[in-house]
């Protein structure tokens, strides 16, 4: 199967009432384990890259990559640009063979945001590449904005219809409490489902999308400090609240924090029990297994998009 866009797997999902998982992308072996795990499961699945993943990794081989993993599995697979910056990077991408991009405009003012977006909607869609963008702000940090927990501001859903029929876009981000990073709450997890319920009421065929969405899984920090780092305090969206959001009207679900946490708990265990590996295998296989066991988890346990494919 060839890349695909989003479009068919978040009709589905909305059909279906099931979520997609996003999952950020650096490297082959977080690649390796995300399609491994959606391949076991047999469920769609979104590989995205924000701009700084694609400095890092480089988008050729990013693509590349990608492809490989086709060549092995026969599932839906989009590619797309988390939390693009502006119109360039978004032709890059879109150049580049991305099937999907996000503008990310909502750090400006809504008719700022409108603008950019649309321009980006108008050379995407010339290019057979589908939008994703965003509306509201997210707590936390945003790629280089930070955007302190109390001037969070949810998404309007009255601007929300406005800015998608104005736009054009094919899917909307919308904040409901979820923010970036590890440390999400301070207390209790709260998420705003009757602003996700207005939402969905204004715009019944419009694919919501929730940024921010790990869990921040207890076991993967208790296994972080146990074996040497100091990440205290941190604190996710529960598993439960992200299966209400799937089955309430939420497409895709992005997932970064929850891998970074897989990945470094599986190589600070090798280092810790096994100080003289050197081997980059020994650490990176079984980093990319326990990455291919928690979005197994997901995708099975959480977003219900096992099957789907
Ligand atoms: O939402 C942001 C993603 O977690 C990507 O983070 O810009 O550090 O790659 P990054
Ligand atoms: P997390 O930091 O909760 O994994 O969110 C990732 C994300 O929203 C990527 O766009
Ligand atoms: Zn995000």
């Amino acid at each position: 199967m060839s890349l695909v866009t989003t479009k068919n797997m978040f009709e589905k999902s909305m059909k279906e009432h099931f979520a997609i998982g996003a999952f950020n992308v650096n490297n082959m072996e977080i690649i390796q384990g995300i399609v491994d795990a959606a391949a076991v499961q047999n469920s769609p699945v979104i590989l995205q890259a924000s701009s700084s993943a694609i400095k890092y990794a480089r988008i050729g081989y990013l693509r590349k990559m990608v492809e490989a993993a086709l060549e092995e599995h026969d599932i839906p697979l989009a590619l797309h640009l988390d939390h693009g910056p502006d119109f360039e990077t978004c032709k890059m991408c879109i150049d580049n063979g991305f099937t999907s991009v996000m503008i990310d405009g909502s750090k400006y003012d809504f008719e700022k945001n409108i603008d950019i977006t649309k321009k980006v909607v108008d050379y995407a869609h010339k290019h057979g590449v589908v939008v994703e963008a965003e509306l509201g702000k997210l707590a936390g940090i945003e790629d280089d904005v930070n955007v302190s927990a109390n001037d969070a501001m949810y998404t309007d859903p009255d601007e929300a219809k406005e800015f998608v029929e104005r736009t054009g876009c094919d899917s909307l981000a919308i904040a409901i409490g979820t923010s970036h990073g590890a440390y999400k709450f301070k207390g209790e997890a709260k998420l705003r489902f009757d602003i996700l319920e207005k939402v969905k009421e204004k715009l019944p065929n419009t694919p919501i999308v929730l940024h921010g969405a790990s869990t921040v899984i207890p076991e993967l920090v208790e296994m972080c400090n146990k074996y040497g780092g100091n990440i205290p305090g941190a604190k996710g969206v529960p598993d439960e609240m992200l299966n209400e959001a799937s089955k309430r009207g939420v497409s895709k679900i992005n997932v970064d924090t929850d891998l970074r946490l897989a990945m470094t708990a599986a190589i600070r265990k090798v280092f810790t029990e096994i100080p003289d590996a050197f081997d980059p295998r020994k650490y990176l296989t079984p980093a990319r297994e326990l990455i291919k066991e928690t979005v197994e988890h997901k995708i099975k346990d959480v977003f219900g998009s096992s099957g789907k494919a």
